[in-house]
């Protein structure tokens, strides 16, 4: 049993990590079983879904959507916010119940959760019936642990973060667009963030390895690659190799995939020669997510960002000015310990200067073992709702303004797949990552064609097939 450790997942060693291949066979042992698996959180998860939906079906369980069908459910967790936790842990409830009339099925829980002191010691005490509890740094360790799984709770978390992974298998959930880990882990310790303890210190995957894999992809059909990390920004601040992102985006650019994406930027580390490659290589899409978080230098400081209100809007606009027609979209808290109106007032005033074609908005949320949260509030709950609300207002009416922007115009569209709610239209992103509701062809599925926009809403624009 390994159990995480807050103190350990917040040390930095200037130890260089190894680069390690994974090799691991499986025998399809759990033919004819049934596999559920849901993923909470942000892209990074939703890759290591992947990853795992990788392990579980090579192991021969097949999916299912039906938690009530499967034979072992596995939970990846996000731990970014409170509403999170209660997800899961509301989630642990109905798989307790399933699991009194079904005393073999396997619960196994992974993801950012699994690394949280506080949240390990709940799952030991309250939920002895979760049979299986690995980390981030570890996924690869699941199909064991499901091979030994014997009715008694396995924890396998480490706090440390250990090597850098190659030879990484995914059972991918599309054909046609890629998540593509660049890095893992981030050193910039954000004080309201847990990402730093929950996915360990910056690990930048070396170059060659990176661009082999988009070659791969672009080989296999895939159209589009989304360069994933923290930051992707600091690529390679780790390593030795005198490259840094810049030159890995410049790499994937002239493998000739159609289309390359990456997040998540930080204002920090981008430089003037990011911005010309975007501007430069037609398939580096013209659209940068830049998380701001606050228009309040006070708060910024409070929050260790690391960049005042005018440093942000300089690079904005030196964006905005170099790549032409670029998308910029955004995080904001709303609600930091303290926070005064006027300093929240300062928010709505860069989201006024920004004009964010969309933005996340958050409540914050005490993430415990973050300095932050150590902060006494004074500020009440209903108040920060407040807050947001009128920050959702004036951040809605900005992607309607962008989206009309694109009204009667032609776009490049990606076209994805059918439509949930109506399989007779079809759906996909423009370069600037809007979503369009496409009336054509389903032949259209997996190509960039040229759709012309016939409606925009806050959140989508319709369009046609040309
Ligand atoms: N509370 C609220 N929002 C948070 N984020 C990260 N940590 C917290 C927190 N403790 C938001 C940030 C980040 C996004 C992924 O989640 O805006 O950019
Ligand atoms: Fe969290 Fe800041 Fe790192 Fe982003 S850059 S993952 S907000 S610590």
């Amino acid at each position: 049993m390994n159990l995480p450790d807050m103190i350990e997942a917040r040390k930095r060693t200037s130890k260089r990590v190894e680069h390690i291949d994974l090799d691991i066979n499986l025998k399809d042992v759990f033919k004819g079983k049934k596999y559920f698996l849901r993923t909470y959180g942000c892209q990074m998860n939703v890759h290591d879904s992947e990853e795992i939906r990788y392990y579980l079906e090579s192991l021969g369980y097949t999916n299912t959507e039906e938690l009530e069908a499967a034979d072992i459910v596995v939970l990846n967790t996000c731990a970014i916010r409170e509403n999170a936790h209660d997800k899961v842990f509301g989630y642990l409830g109905r798989c307790k119940h399933l699991k009194q009339t079904k005393k073999d099925l396997i619960i196994a829980i992974g993801g950012c959760m699994s690394q949280e002191v506080s949240v390990v010691e709940e799952i030991k005490t309250k939920h002895p019936y979760v049979d299986i509890v690995f980390g981030t740094h570890n996924i690869h360790d699941l199909p064991k642990m499901i091979l030994n799984a014997n009715h008694k709770q396995d924890i396998e978390v480490f706090s440390c973060e250990g090597d850098v992974y190659e030879n990484i298998k995914y059972n991918r959930d599309s054909k046609i667009t890629a998540w593509v880990n660049i890095m893992y882990g981030c050193d910039k310790f954000c004080t309201y963030c847990i990402v730093p303890y929950t996915r360990g210190k910056q690990r930048s995957r070396k170059l060659d390895k990176i661009v082999e894999e988009v070659k791969k992809l672009k080989e296999e059909g895939y159209q589009e690659v989304t360069l994933l990390g923290q930051n992707v920004n600091a690529y390679g601040k780790d390593l030795d190799e005198g490259y840094d992102f810049a030159d890995l985006l410049e790499s994937v650019a002239k493998t000739n995939i159609p289309r390359i994406r990456f997040v998540t930027s930080h204002p920090w580390d981008f430089t003037d020669r990011m911005i010309d490659l975007i501007a430069k290589y037609e398939n580096v899409m013209p659209y940068v997510h830049l998380p701001i978080q606050s228009g309040n230098d006070h708060i910024l400081k409070l929050m260790g960002r690391r960049y005042t209100k005018e440093e942000y809007l300089t690079l904005f606009n030196k964006i905005k000015d170099k790549v032409k027609g670029v998308s910029i979209t955004t995080d904001i808290i709303v609600g930091f310990p303290n926070e005064t109106e006027s300093e929240f007032e300062d928010t709505l005033d860069i989201v006024n200067k920004c004009k964010f074609d969309s933005a996340f908005t958050f409540i914050y949320s005490p993430r415990e073992g973050t300095p932050a949260s150590k902060i006494k509030d004074t500020i009440s709950l209903e108040e920060k709702e407040k807050r947001l609300y009128k920050l959702n207002e004036l951040v809605n009416k900005y992607s309607l303004e962008a989206n009309k922007k694109c009204l009667d115009k032609v776009a490049k569209v990606l076209i994805l797949g059918t439509n949930e709610k109506d399989d007779k239209k079809l759906y996909g992103y423009t370069d600037t990552m809007k979503l369009v509701n496409v009336t054509g062809d389903k032949s259209l599925i997996g190509r960039i064609v040229d759709v012309k926009i016939t409606d925009a809403k806050s959140f989508s624009l319709d369009g046609k097939a040309l």
